[in-house]
């Protein structure tokens, strides 16, 4: 499978540059079990890699030039001459490959130009970490070519402060990281202060479960305001409590640390969002490590809460997903990613998947909202090299 759409990525590019790559990569997007809106605030988060992946087919140039050109966008070839590529230079999608790019010549590396052919199955503008997985394949592809000998995790880092500084999102650590380092059958359980990081099995399919991913074609942007305001404020609150980051206030403490925020009530909203879903992290970790996978059920329905009435980030679309997929018999949902629109996650007995699907797209056409698609997320690989 992944030999055929590596054949065609590669043919493709033949036919823009002339010759064939010197090699093939892929890296996925990612969904976010739990744990939203904790990676700015050093805490805990637990992604599992989506199978939709993006698939770059890359030469090395020594001019100093990079081309760019995506299947997906309308479009000729984009030419980018290196040493002219400065941060928020570019508003486009080429600014994540360049950003990367110029990230990797900002650390001393030696990167003297590419061509690069991109096609990918992660939806844009669904919450499904669709940027990252172009930042972490065109990375990995440069890293493999330059010999660049960056880990996963040091790749996640670099494409993090690509989109921080050059395309100016001001996100955290989670998605790079899934997208460079998940395993497939497993959940990635990170903790983003010192981005240690630990594999827990998660094989869905073997309890008769399965995860249904339900993108309501709202579209978000995390460059602009909202996102920026949260974690401002989140910093803001953490600075007024007198603690590097929200991840040092411990579930125990919330009361305490509620207290002294006195009557700033959106940072008290904040701070409890915060604090209690790195706690949800954790007991998700030690449910499924014994085995407990419907009883994250209720733990991923309060996690929603959290960000709809604390963090303030759901919208009407992501709560009907919610609420209808309950009512139906899900035995969890929430939304997941940034927030703002994307896509809501579902947990399902695997013969409950039909009649939730239908509850959820006849509550849709009932609101008149946009027919949303849904899909079943099996937690698959990490990026890797193709040929
Ligand atoms: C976006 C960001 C992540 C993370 C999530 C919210 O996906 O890219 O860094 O902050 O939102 O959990």
């Amino acid at each position: 499978m992944s030999e055929t759409v590596a054949g065609a990525v590669a043919e493709r590019f033949g036919e823009l540059y002339g010759s064939g790559p010197e090699g093939v990569w892929a890296a996925p997007g990612r969904v976010n079990l739990i744990g939203e809106h904790t990676d700015y605030n050093d805490g805990f988060v637990m992604p599992f890699a989506l199978p939709h992946t993006a698939v770059a087919a890359v030469s090395r140039r020594k001019d100093g030039l990079l081309r760019l050109h995506s299947a997906d966008v309308e479009g000729g070839v984009a030419r980018i001459r290196l040493d002219e590529a400065v941060p928020e230079s570019d508003r486009d999608w080429t600014a994540y490959p360049a950003g990367v790019a110029w990230a990797l010549r900002a650390a001393g590396h030696d990167v003297t130009g590419a061509d690069v052919h991109l096609e990918s199955t992660v939806p844009a503008g669904a919450g499904l970490s669709s940027s990252a997985a172009l930042e972490v394949v065109v990375a990995l592809a440069l890293n493999d070519l330059f010999g660049l000998g960056l880990s996963g995790s040091g790749l996640a880092r670099l494409c993090r402060h690509a989109e921080n500084a050059y395309v100016g999102a001001p996100v955290g650590i989670m998605d790079q990281t899934a997208s460079a380092c998940c395993r497939a059958g497993h959940a990635l359980f990170l903790d983003t202060r010192d981005l240690s990081r630990q594999q827990i099995p998660f094989d869905l399919a073997a309890e008769g479960l399965r995860l249904l991913v339900v993108d309501t074609r709202v579209q978000h942007s995390h460059s602009g305001g909202e996102y920026g305001k949260r974690r401002a404020g989140c910093e803001r609150a953490a600075a007024l409590l007198g603690v590097d980051a929200l991840r040092d206030v411990a579930h125990g403490e919330l009361d305490v640390a509620l207290d002294r925020l006195g009557g700033e009530e959106e940072l008290r909203r904040l701070v409890r969002h915060v604090v209690t879903e790195n706690h949800r992290v954790e007991q998700v970790a030690e449910l499924l490590d014994s085995g407990g996978t419907r009883a994250i059920g209720p733990v991923l329905v309060e996690g929603h809460a959290s960000l709809r009435d604390d963090f303030r980030i759901s919208c009407a679309e992501l709560d009907l997903v919610v609420d209808t997929a309950l009512a139906a018999g899900a035995l969890g949902a929430r939304m997941t990613g940034g927030g703002f629109g994307g896509s809501a996650i579902v947990l399902v007995e695997v013969g409950d998947v039909a009649a939730v699907t239908r509850a959820v797209e006849e509550a849709f056409t009932a609101a008149s909202f946009r027919a949303p698609r849904v899909c079943e997320a099996v937690p698959s690989a990490g990026a890797v090299r193709l040929r």
